[in-house]
């Protein structure tokens, strides 16, 4: 089944199309499985296990979001590598995604923390490596490195050969126009936030017009059919199971003008705190963000936060 937001979504029904998958084209030309499967842990990545990922693939899943800031990269491999092993899969069937952390951000440090990565994960190459944040640990006004700088650092990576695609997550519409002013290389990914309670749709829209492919974090159902892809984790196989029938089912114009029109409009994830107290908070009272609303450069409101702490 392959997407494309100005086609709308059309089903594949070729025996080689690989198990259960929908596609969307990126802007490298390369294929992105529109569902995925995330691999943050929520607790203990360290107890993160590799047969995990061996039976998501087992299943059908071919996307794997990952990041440097999980700690399970280590686990995703040695259940990749199993896999490959025993030939369930190629490397080319399979689209890994890895992304920058924040005290990463400098130009010289860009390449080895993604080599980290890669031996992490056993891989010789990721299929897209994304800036996680627009946020750096250092102290502003600005932000230290500029985002520009890491943006080049990305883009340097396209020649080694260690990334297919480079992308963003997290960014705003403004955030992105900026990037955009100065990349010799537009972003494949924006990597965000999206679901039926936040569906995000100004920046969808935006990134759609400027051919970058949108990833949905924290999905629920209908994000596939909005042309995103989707990377919903999940620790038992009832779940992959549950998650692969979502690539069954298509849900009515009634079913999606509901989900589409649920009137509470919030963020339900504040990822924004530091997940490891190794990591710097995200807001710094010299900036660059000294807020959630300078991070989001929207009118932002949070499911479980009183507007005062916003
Ligand atoms: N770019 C970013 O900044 C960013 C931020 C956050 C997340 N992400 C990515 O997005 C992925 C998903 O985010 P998330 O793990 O926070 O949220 P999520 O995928 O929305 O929720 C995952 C949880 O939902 C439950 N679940 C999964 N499948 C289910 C099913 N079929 N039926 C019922 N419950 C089900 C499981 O919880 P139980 O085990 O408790 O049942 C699972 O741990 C992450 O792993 C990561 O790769 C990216």
């Amino acid at each position: 089944m392959i997407t494309s937001p100005s086609r709308g979504i059309r089903l594949l029904c070729s025996a080689a199309a690989q198990s259960n998958e929908t596609l969307d084209i990126l802007n490298t030309g390369a294929k992105i499985p529109l569902l995925g499967f995330g691999t943050y842990a929520k607790d203990n990545p360290q107890d993160y296990p590799p047969s995990l990922i061996y039976e998501a693939i087992k299943q059908g899943f071919r996307h794997f979001d990952c990041a440097e800031a999980y700690q399970t990269e280590g686990a995703v491999g040695r259940g990749i590598k199993k896999a490959l092993q025993e030939g369930i899969v190629r490397r080319d069937d399979l689209f890994i995604t890895s992304k920058l952390w924040n005290h990463h951000h400098r130009r010289q440090d860009v390449l080895p923390t993604l080599k980290h990565s890669l031996q992490q994960l056993q891989l010789d190459y990721v299929d897209a490596y994304l800036i996680h944040w627009p946020v750096t640990d250092n102290p502003g006004p600005g932000l230290d490195p500029p985002y520009q700088e890491t943006w080049q650092a990305m883009e340097a990576l396209l020649s080694t050969g260690v990334t297919a695609a480079i992308g963003v997550s997290n960014m705003s519409i403004k955030k992105l126009t900026e990037v955009l002013s100065y990349a010799e290389v537009t972003p494949a990914i924006n990597q965000i936030e999206m679901h039926p309670m936040w569906r995000n749709s100004d920046l969808l829209a935006f990134n759609r017009v400027h051919g970058i492919h949108t990833s949905a974090w924290a999905p629920l159902g209908g994000q596939i059919v909005r042309g995103a892809s989707v990377v919903p984790s999940a620790e038992m196989p009832w779940q992959m199971q549950a998650n692969l029938q979502a690539l069954n089912f298509t849900l009515s114009d009634e079913d999606m003008a509901a989900v589409g029109g649920l009137k509470e409009q919030t963020r339900q994830h504040d990822c924004v705190e530091p997940m490891d107290p190794m990591f710097r908070p995200f807001f710094q009272p010299q900036g660059p963000w000294k807020s959630r609303a300078e991070l989001w450069d929207d009118p932002v409101t949070y499911a479980h936060l009183p507007e005062g702490q916003l």
